[in-house]
This record gives C-alpha cells, sequence and structure tokens, in this order.
C-alpha cells in the first residue's frame, strides 16, 4: 500500500477516536430535516467539505452506498430517506472509525424515534475494492476522501463507484478543487493531502476523470470557497484557493458527441415568434430559461443569433434542461 494512503488510515484513526472538530470546512450548513436530530458527537466529526445527500435523488427507498464514513452524520440523513434494514451500507477502511460511526448511530436512535441503527450495514472496506455486488446500488456516495487520492487511485475509486451502480444510478459526491496549480511539494506532502488540503484537481480535470469512467451525465450542484494556503503558513509563494465542490454524476450513456456536463448555464429565446427550436431536440418558449448542458450552450451560442442569450456557468444546477 502507499504510504500517504497509509498516513491517510493513520490520521482518520487519530480522529476517529479523539473528534478535531476544525479538521473539515463544512460550508455548507448542516440539514435540517423534520424528525431529524444530529447527535452533537456526529456535528463534531463531521469531516465533510459539502452534502452528498440531496432529497431530490432519495426518492423511492433507494440502496444507499456511502463510503468514507466518518462520523456517520451522512448515513443517518441517508437513512432518514431509507428505512430499511441495511438500505445503507456505510464503507470505511479504518476500523476506528466504524466503530466511532457504530456508536454515534445508536446514540441516534435515542433523539431519532423513526430511526433503527439497522438500517445502516457497516462494513470494512477500501473505496479502491468496494465490498458490494456490482449493479446493486442506487445512490452512490463519498465526501470529502476521493480528493486525498492520487490520480490513479482516483481513477480507480470513481471506477469502483461506477461498477456498483445500476444503470441510470447516481454518484454523487463533494470534494475540495483548486484551479491553480498545487506546487509538487504540497501535492506530495501526505499529511496535507489526508487532511484534504493539497490533492484538489482543477474542476475541469475532475470532470474529465468522472466522464472517463463512463458517466453520460453530470450536474454540478454547487462550488463554495473552502480554504486558502498562503505562503505565511505553507509552501507556496502565492495564495491558492480551494473551493468545495458537489457534483452528480449519472450512469447514463454516454452519447455519442460526448457527456452531458451542466454546469449551471441557460439559454433564453426572446425574438419575436412564440418559440425557438434548433431541431435538434431543444425547443426553447419565449422568454423561458431552459437549463442547458455546456455541449447544447456551445452550440446555440456557434448559431450566433441575436435573439437567443446563453448565460455563463453559474455552478448552481438545480435540475430539469436539456439532455
Ligand atoms: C475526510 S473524512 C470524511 C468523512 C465523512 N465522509 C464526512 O463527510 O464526515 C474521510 C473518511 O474516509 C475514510 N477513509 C480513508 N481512506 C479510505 C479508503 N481508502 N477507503 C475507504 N474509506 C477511507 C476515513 O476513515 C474517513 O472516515
Amino acid at each position: 500500500m502507499s504510504n500517504y494512503l497509509k498516513t491517510t488510515e493513520e490520521l482518520y484513526k487519530e480522529v476517529a477516536i479523539t473528534p478535531n472538530e476544525g479538521l473539515c470546512c463544512t460550508t455548507n450548513p448542516v440539514w435540517e430535516l423534520p424528525g431529524l436530530s444530529i447527535p452533537a458527537k456526529m456535528l463534531k466529526m463531521n469531516y465533510g467539505c459539502g452534502s452528498t445527500v440531496h432529497p431530490r435523488d432519495l426518492v423511492n427507498n433507494p440502496k444507499i452506498l456511502y463510503v468514507g464514513v466518518g462520523g456517520g452524520m451522512e448515513l443517518l440523513q441517508f437513512a432518514y430517506f431509507n428505512r430499511n434494514n441495511g438500505g445503507v451500507i456505510g464503507v470505511d477502511v479504518v476500523d476506528e472509525m466504524l466503530d466511532a460511526s457504530t456508536v454515534n448511530l445508536k446514540e441516534a436512535e435515542q433523539t431519532n424515534p423513526w430511526f433503527n441503527a439497522e438500517f445502516v450495514n457497516l462494513r470494512k472496506g477500501d473505496a479502491l475494492n468496494l465490498p458490494v455486488e456490482n449493479g446493486s446500488i442506487d445512490v452512490a456516495a463519498q465526501n470529502c476522501l476521493f480528493n486525498i487520492f492520487k490520480e490513479n487511485d482516483l481513477k480507480q475509486a470513481l471506477g469502483e463507484m461506477y461498477r456498483v451502480l445500476r444503470p441510470h444510478g447516481r454518484l454523487v459526491l463533494s470534494d475540495p478543487v483548486a484551479d491553480q496549480i498545487m506546487p509538487e511539494d504540497l501535492k506530495n506532502d501526505e499529511q496535507l493531502r489526508a487532511l484534504c488540503l493539497s490533492g484538489a484537481l482543477p474542476l475541469k480535470d475532475y470532470l474529465t476523470m468522472i466522464t472517463e469512467v463512463g458517466f453520460g451525465t453530470v450536474e454540478v450542484r454547487a462550488r463554495r470557497p473552502y480554504r486558502i494556503l498562503d505562503p505565511e503558513n505553507f509552501n507556496t509563494n502565492q495564495l491558492i484557493f480551494i473551493e468545495s465542490v458537489e457534483i452528480c454524476a449519472i450512469k447514463d450513456p454516454m452519447p455519442e458527441d460526448g457527456p452531458c456536463i451542466f454546469t449551471g448555464k441557460s439559454a433564453i429565446y426572446f425574438g419575436t415568434g412564440e418559440y425557438f427550436d434548433d431541431h435538434k431536440g431543444h425547443v426553447m418558449m419565449k422568454n423561458q430559461p431552459l437549463s442547458v448542458c455546456d455541449k447544447t450552450a456551445a452550440a446555440l451560442k456557434s448559431l450566433n443569433r441575436t435573439d437567443l442569450f446563453v448565460s455563463e456557468s453559474t455552478y448552481h444546477y438545480d435540475g430539469g434542461g436539456c439532455c
């Protein structure tokens, strides 16, 4: 096993035994849902950098897989949407983290009358070799783990998520990204990598890796400021801005002309007709914004029409749209 993976396991063993509230910086508020009460210890062990729990992915009791369990907070949130025994599988490579999650989920039973710890099936296992059957999962999630992996391992971890998902299943993830090039020294610093600070890829590269394993549709749902690496405290001669992103990748077949990647672009037709039809499957009613993937946005822009507006990426995609 590579050294950086061992360093990672050691770090998470420590913070499983002694929770470290400042370890990761979540940049979104913790989900409040009716009847859901999150134990204080789970909040303290919230080592994520966004949320992977989106109600619109979670209709009809989906079978859920969560890799890298932390203190179990998102396991509990996912179980809210699938209240069957073993409806949520949690996988982690660190025994102490699985133990902490087990204790925290048991505690959650006390304050959540709807919850039974048996809804969650905890398994020891590695993101690089998941102990989960092919094509058995509807929603596979990971929060702030994959950024730690070096590129070959990241490719393997994404491939594993793809393997276990059913057709049209969803990979939901939250991770740090950085558009500036990370200096090699920082990239190779095992401790900083394990702390989710120096493995961040540019968003574009991360999206390419996701589509290269086969996901035909990708949604960038949120992009928020996360951390700064500054020359005073880190081995860098410039400020490095890290953001956290929330992405959903859907195991749809790959379109012949490449993946549909939604980054929050919209097109608005404002001409004299009732609607505009590009005869490629996109009909826009006058003055009604249509969410478009980056591929469609580029095709519409290339028409050079004076009655068609195509927005820039907002990185907040909420569904609907052209594909
Ligand atoms: C940054 S924490 C995130 C925890 C949790 N997802 C959250 O949002 O609070 C990373 C988690 O991944 C686990 N982990 C580290 N290496 C792993 C691996 N190779 N396979 C599976 N889990 C791993 C750690 O034990 C830890 O629970």
